[in-house]
């Protein structure tokens, strides 16, 4: 059975962070570092594990509605982390790409976006797909808005406008769909992150705060995945496999 052993693509909502440090009653931003210290050593344990591409959610085109003071610490976090992992992540073979609207984006942010995405480019380990400023409703409507203008200039007929070119101008290309996705923390919805690539990928929901996500929550979410028949619609075949 070959469609349902591990994962390739792991999409992970990184969320809990600030209920982590209010518990312990600490400003919100300590669990905000906590998280950045859970995702590394997540990209540690899916390059163990052989997972060939690891999505991670970092902020939300709706994340700017917190206070200025919190999004100013993620923004400062942000550039701090990308900053401090490069050569990490350069000597353990990850291709970085971030993805999300960075036009907001301090000359700072865009700098160090710039930066590990160029130094990692030939990385061929596992690729890390960072989400930050990044809405699948916003994702959708780009695609939608570069279609509409090459079907103005004339490069493109409406006739050719279907699933398939979303999906090209949707996804990273070399990627595929996310066939897992993690939310820690214990809410159990999308938050408006990959909306269209996830429309077959397999849930799994944890309680555990993002800060406290280690190697054991992510070995139990493969093992729900392996052990879940993926049918896309259709009927599964004598040999597991969907026919
Ligand atoms: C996720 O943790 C991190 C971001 C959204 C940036 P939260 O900050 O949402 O933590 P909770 O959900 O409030 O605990
Ligand atoms: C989702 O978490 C976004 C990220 C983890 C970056 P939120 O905390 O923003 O989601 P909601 O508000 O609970 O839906
Ligand atoms: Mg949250």
């Amino acid at each position: 059975m070959t469609i349902r052993d591990t994962p390739k693509h792991i999409a992970i909502v990184m969320d809990g962070n600030g209920r982590w440090a209010e518990k312990r009653g600490l400003n919100r931003v300590n669990g905000h570092k906590k998280g950045v210290d859970a995702a590394r050593r997540m990209v540690k344990v899916c390059i163990k594990k052989g997972i060939e591409t690891l999505s991670l959610f970092a902020f939300s085109t709706e994340n700017w509605r917190r206070p200025s003071s919190e999004v100013q610490f993620l923004m400062t976090l942000l550039v701090t982390s990308i900053n401090s992992e490069r050569a990490s992540l350069l000597e353990n073979g990850v291709r970085v790409s971030v993805i999300g609207d960075r036009e907001p984006f301090s000359l700072d942010l865009k700098k160090a976006i710039g930066n590990i995405e160029n130094t990692t480019r030939e990385c061929d380990r596992m690729h890390l797909v960072l989400a930050v400023n990044y809405g699948g409703k916003w994702e959708i409507a780009q695609v939608a808005k570069s279609i509409a203008e090459q079907v103005v200039d004339g490069s493109l007929l409406k006739e050719e406008i279907n699933e398939g070119l979303f999906d090209e101008l949707m996804k990273l290309p070399g990627d595929s769909s996310p066939d897992l996705f993690i939310r820690a923390g214990g809410e159990h919805r999308l938050s408006n992150y990959y909306l269209w690539q996830m429309a077959y990928t397999e849930l799994y929901f944890v309680d555990c705060l993002w800060p406290d996500f280690h190697e054991n929550h992510l070995t139990d979410a493969i093992t729900s995945y392996s052990n879940r028949q993926r049918r896309f619609g259709g009927l599964l075949g004598d040999d597991g496999d969907p026919c």
